[in-house]
């Protein structure tokens, strides 16, 4: 038994905002945000919600993969910005998409959060208990992003990406994941402090902070290591992958991987140019648009690979 993508969807915010547009509201420029990081424009929520955008890439996914809202088993999104602390965005999308035999709850592995839950489904079908699911990476980033940080706020998007994944007899053939909570700081944002009547400390915001240069360092590093695990588990090399969708974090991590695996940057397709870095979201966005743009053709090799906050990553290679 294995656990195959069988449909993807995506959903981004209507409203573009170039590098241009930030320049207009902060010391930055399109040539320093471009040239460091490939990102050239995101798209920003002003009416949509987690919870809008994932029920239109549910549906789109549900669509895509021709299976209808009561072959649902399991509902799992990754997220760290939800509408609400509860009920979860998983539990909104079963509501409106009619999916009422579904079990369904959110995940929090930051930028790797797709490549948990697809773990997570994966385990689920071969301990028999379920048979289809949905899985998504949903983030409205822009809601914990301190406008007044430079170094930061130009570097994340918004938007939702699903995949509707079946016990089938191809698909993932290896995985490898992995955590190192004691580096956690240096991509960090604090949840609501304590305001309990012991404390009465007025409530302040707070917003994501990066040590870009520490969580660079960490990336280059694993996201080779892990794919090569994975690649090595499978019993394959580089050269039978026909594509890498990486997290899209930044062009440089992207080209460094590329080196150090000593594979093209051609097999490594990219949204972050038009969609900033989405967290929990990029890969399955980035994976919806190669299935929409017709890259995706059966029995391809994919490594699909997150990495990100926590610090946590996950890699995978499948079989499309
Ligand atoms: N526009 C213009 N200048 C900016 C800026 C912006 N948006 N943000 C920061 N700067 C300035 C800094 O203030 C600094 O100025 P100074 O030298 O006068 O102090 C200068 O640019 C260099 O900043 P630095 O942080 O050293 O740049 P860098 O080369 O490390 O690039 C990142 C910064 C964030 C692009 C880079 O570290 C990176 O990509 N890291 C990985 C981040 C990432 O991918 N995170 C998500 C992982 S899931």
């Amino acid at each position: 038994m294995r656990t195959r993508i069988i449909g993807t969807g995506s959903c981004l915010p209507e409203t573009v905002v170039t590098n241009d547009d930030l320049s207009k509201i902060m010391d930055t420029s399109d040539e320093w945000i471009s040239s460091r990081t490939g990102i050239r424009e995101r798209r920003l929520v002003k009416e949509e919600t987690t919870a809008s955008m994932s029920i239109k890439a549910s549906m789109r996914a549900m669509e895509n993969a021709g299976v209808s809202a009561d072959e649902i088993d399991l509902i799992i999104v990754a997220t760290i910005t939800g509408d609400y602390v509860t009920p979860s965005t998983s539990c909104e999308i079963q509501a409106a998409i009619g999916a009422d035999r579904a079990v369904a709850f959110d995940i929090n592995a930051a930028c790797s959060g797709f490549m948990f839950a697809l773990h997570i489904a994966d385990a689920y079908f071969k301990s028999g208990i379920y048979k289809t699911a949905l899985i998504l990476g949903a983030e409205t980033l822009s809601r914990i992003m301190d406008w007044n940080d430079r170094s930061t706020c130009v570097l994340f998007g918004d938007g939702a990406g699903a995949a509707v994944v079946r016990a089938d007899e191809t698909g993932l053939l290896a995985y490898d994941q992995g955590s190192d909570g004691a580096r956690g700081k240096v991509l960090a944002c604090r949840n609501r402090k304590n305001n309990n009547p012991l404390v009465k400390k007025p409530m302040d915001m707070e917003y994501t902070s990066m040590d870009g240069q520490e969580v660079y360092k960490f990336a280059v590093t694993t996201v080779p290591s892990s794919i090569k695990r994975v690649l090595d588990e499978a019993g394959l090399k580089v050269e039978d992958i026909d594509y890498f969708a990486l997290h899209q974090a930044n062009i440089r991590i992207i080209q460094s991987v590329a080196k150090r695996l000593k594979v093209s940057e051609d097999k490594f397709p990219t949204s972050l140019d038009h969609c900033g870095n989405i967290s929990a979201a990029s890969v399955p966005i980035l994976l919806d648009e190669m299935n929409r743009n017709g890259l995706l053709k059966p029995g391809m090799k994919i490594v699909l690979s997150g990495f990100g906050g926590g610090l946590t990553w996950g890699s995978a290679v499948l079989e499309w």
